[in-house]
């Protein structure tokens, strides 16, 4: 036996994601860093294995002076984080432009920019190639930090030439790409006109993620018609190279939530909720206001509901959170007006002198009123045309374990995979439908109450963000590295 421990090097794991899990603010020369509490942040503090996570991301601003950049720089070094940066014209092209207006729109079935939805300065093909020149940006960032041994997690659409331009730095690099969003039916993502291009660059990666099934199998049917390589139930291979390819679905850290619920500043935040809405049952939605989210196909449904259900209009209040986003890109701007005027039209007409039937907020609430409103609502509202996954309907199931509300989802959320049985599943185009779910949530007997939110909260309970990265990163830890197994053939 050995008289002292073996000293094992701890194993470091890059992790790349457009942002940085810290947002910075210039305060004269110094740097104000804040944590932004997302999925992926909670996801990798809980990662079990002894790993050591690095972040590398975009900073989030534009610091054009090499002094701000060299402050910054060492400001997010302290908290495991290694900046991008990016200039604003590659800032309009790459995110703006290619990312949030040509991939995100088609991944999530809008389709491709016609020619009004693309600047007169911006084309696809100048998009594309800011788009590349700011991968290769991560990817150097990447380098310069990676030691042999890491490895490596590309996030998102946003990073799909990643892979590739890791790999010609140094092909033994271990290299995971995992999408957030719906990866669409090859039929929509083949109208795509750099479509082999983007399916390449990722095919170079070791693993790849998506949050459902579904999405795993358009993937690997786009390369099977578009590149002609052959569709295994393991993944892809092309010439004898398989590439991984699997569901990983995410979740949340349930314990944040519940624990969350017990503390003084939540149960006060519940108690003024409760007197303030006293008498009235509580719908709530919580988006970013994305036009992917259908928060215009809610109000109508919410608008039919009270056409429909005259008792109701005193009775329930529907509190919708809309959190700005992307508030540069055009289609963004247009909804917020959209959205602003559905609103302005049913509290109009179902208004009284005392109350309105639509309390609607464009910004995010701190994380202990957040908690405290999904706590006290009855029915939550989830109707996404298209989402990855759709996590605020785990949210909330992690928040009801007093009331038990009922969650209405729409079935082209991930999460309609997951918590269909728990769920209400709406098709949110179809208003009359939504309407009719409405009543259904709002008039639902306990028992039933029970019985759904037993279900979702037993899932969301088990599949947590935590469980989700280590099944990521022990999986991508477990692959053998094309080049390596080409020295051992
Ligand atoms: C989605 C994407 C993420 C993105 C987030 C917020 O969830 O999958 O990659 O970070 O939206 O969007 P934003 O453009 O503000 O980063």
């Amino acid at each position: 036996p050995h008289d002292f421990p073996i000293e094992r090097p701890t194993q470091r794991l890059l992790v790349v994601a457009n942002r940085l899990p810290v947002s910075a603010t210039r305060r004269g020369d110094d740097w104000h860093l804040e944590l932004s509490a997302g999925g992926l942040v909670s996801a990798l503090l809980g990662v079990k294995q002894n790993f050591e996570t690095r972040w590398i991301g975009w900073a989030g601003v534009n610091v054009p002076d090499e002094s701000g950049q060299k402050t910054l720089a060492a400001a997010l070094a302290e908290n495991g984080c290694f900046p991008v940066f990016l200039d604003d014209v590659t800032v309009d092209q790459y995110y703006n432009g290619y990312c949030n207006n040509v991939l995100w729109p088609l991944f999530h079935y809008i389709g491709l920019p016609q020619e009004d939805r693309l600047a007169a300065t911006r084309s696809l093909q100048s998009q594309f190639k800011a788009y590349k020149l700011a991968n290769e940006m991560f990817a150097n960032a990447v380098y310069s930090q990676y030691q042999d041994g890491d490895i490596v997690w590309c996030h998102d659409y946003h990073l799909m030439f990643l892979p590739k331009f890791l790999k010609e730095k140094n092909s033994r690099m271990k290299v995971g790409w995992f999408l957030h969003t719906p990866f669409p039916s090859s039929e929509i993502y083949r109208t795509l006109p750099l479509r082999s291009e983007l399916l390449k660059a990722v095919l170079t990666a070791d693993l790849i993620g998506f949050h459902t099934y579904d999405y795993a199998r358009h993937f690997v049917s786009a390369c099977t018609r578009i590149l002609g390589v052959e569709g295994t139930p393991e993944g892809v291979e092309d010439q004898g190279k398989l590439t991984r390819v699997a569901a990983f679905p995410i979740g949340i850290d349930p314990q944040r939530f519940i624990e969350a619920l017990e503390t003084d500043v939540v149960k006060s935040h519940i108690q003024e909720l409760r007197a303030r809405f006293a008498g009235r049952k509580v719908m709530l939605g919580v988006d970013r206001l994305d036009m992917i989210k259908g928060i215009p196909q809610k109000l109508l449904a919410f608008e039919k509901f009270l056409e429909e259900n005259i008792d109701w209009r005193d009775k329930v209040i529907f509190v919708q959170i809309a959190v700005p986003t992307r508030t540069d890109v055009y289609e963004y701007q247009r909804l917020t007006s959209q959205v602003h005027e559905i609103v302005g039209r049913i509290n109009g007409k179902f208004g009284t002198l005392t109350t309105v039937p639509i309390h609607h907020l464009d910004r995010s609430l701190a994380f202990h009123e957040l908690c405290a409103v999904y706590a006290i609502t009855d029915v939550a509202l989830v109707t996404s045309l298209r989402d990855g996954m759709n996590l605020v309907s785990y949210e909330f199931v992690a928040c009801q374990t007093q009331k038990k509300g009922v969650l209405i989802l729409s079935e082209f959320a991930g999460a309609a995979q997951s918590l269909g049985a728990g769920a209400i599943l709406v098709n949110p185009w179809n208003v009359s439908d939504v309407a009719m779910s409405i009543e259904d949530a709002l008039t639902m007997k306990e028992g039933e109450r029970n019985e759904r939110h037993r279900h979702n909260f037993m899932h969301v309970t088990t599949h947590t963000a935590q469980a989700w990265a280590d099944t990521f990163v022990s999986e991508l830890n477990d692959t053998i590295v094309e080049a390596e197994l080409r020295t051992l053939r």
